[in-house]
């Protein structure tokens, strides 16, 4: 049986039937003083698998739930899938000038504290394409990543004339090389960048030379945009042949989308780890094996 949160209802059905488990119709509420309350009435199974992408703090909420929910009519096995983790990005301390250390006083790990909370409801966790995949081990319970960001390599276009993908870090590099592997052409690189804020970047070109190629770049995910923005304003000083951005969660948060046409960004695609109207293309076949495995 498949529980959605509010935010992960087309994933949801797609795993459904790629799993060819049935699909609980889950009901949301909000009272007047702004609680939440997800539920399921009527629907039991032996094994829950709980999809829910933790956009939201109500995200959170309903996925806790949710699992509630299954753990109260007996299931004897609950699956939390984790299409998008929330808080995965707050994985050390945020403390002023100890962003690097482990632990800082007074400053909690965020990533840790929700993972510790999702523990409490399941027996296990996937979760798709976290920033660093050491996440996973924040969790009580086994929890596994999930690469799904081949599946980005799908909406684009079979011409794509000497492709270069490209990811705005180096972190990102393995993401960029997994998207090319599923293209089958094309080679990769990545800008250095520098973070300034929580909204502006700055960013040096990479070395390869990108005339008249087609360039798509490639990262886990676009939040503020301004890391994309930034990639694609250089590329644009540059005699670049189209531009595609991809990305495994497309947040957009804010004015992301804008911000990104802005740059001269004409394509954006993502996938439905966080629906959007840029997600073109489901994990769900990604994910499903990952279950099944
Ligand atoms: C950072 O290392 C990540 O891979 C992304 O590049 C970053 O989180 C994107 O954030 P934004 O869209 O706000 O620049």
């Amino acid at each position: 049986m498949i529980l959605s949160t509010s935010t992960s209802q087309s994933l949801s059905a797609s795993l459904a039937d790629e799993l060819n488990e049935p699909l609980a119709q889950v009901e949301y509420r909000s009272f007047p003083d702004g609680e939440l309350l997800a539920s399921a009435p009527g629907f039991e199974d032996d094994r829950a698998i709980i999809v829910a992408s933790t956009v939201s703090s109500d995200a959170h909420l309903e996925l806790l739930q949710l699992q509630d929910a299954a753990r109260e009519w007996g299931a004897e096995e609950v699956v939390t899938v984790l299409p998008y983790m929330g808080y995965a990005r707050q994985d050390k301390p945020l403390a002023p000038g100890r962003a690097e250390e482990g632990s800082a006083p007074g400053y909690p790990i965020s990533a840790r504290a929700v993972a510790r909370a999702v523990s409490t409801g399941t027996d296990r966790v996937l979760t798709v394409n976290p920033h660093e995949n050491a996440v996973c081990d924040f969790f009580d319970v086994p929890a596994e990543p999930v690469d799904a960001a081949g599946r980005l390599a799908e909406p684009l276009p079979a011409d794509l004339a000497d492709p270069v993908f490209l990811s705005p870090d180096e972190g990102a590099l393995d993401i960029a090389a997994t998207v090319r592997d599923a293209y089958g052409d094309g080679t990769t690189d990545y800008f250095e960048k520098h973070r300034l804020s929580d909204t502006e970047v700055e960013m040096r070109p990479s070395d390869t030379d990108v005339t008249d190629r087609d360039v798509v770049v490639t990262d886990d995910i676009i939040a503020t945009g301004s890391t994309m923005s930034e990639a694609v304003a250089l590329l644009q000083e540059r005699d670049v042949g189209r531009v595609f951005v991809t990305a495994v969660h497309p947040v957009l948060a804010s004015n992301a989308r804008t911000k990104l046409a802005r740059a001269g960004v004409e394509t954006v695609y993502g996938t439905d780890t966080v629906e959007r109207v840029v997600s073109a293309v489901s994990v769900a076949p990604t994910v499903a094996a990952a279950i099944d495995s």
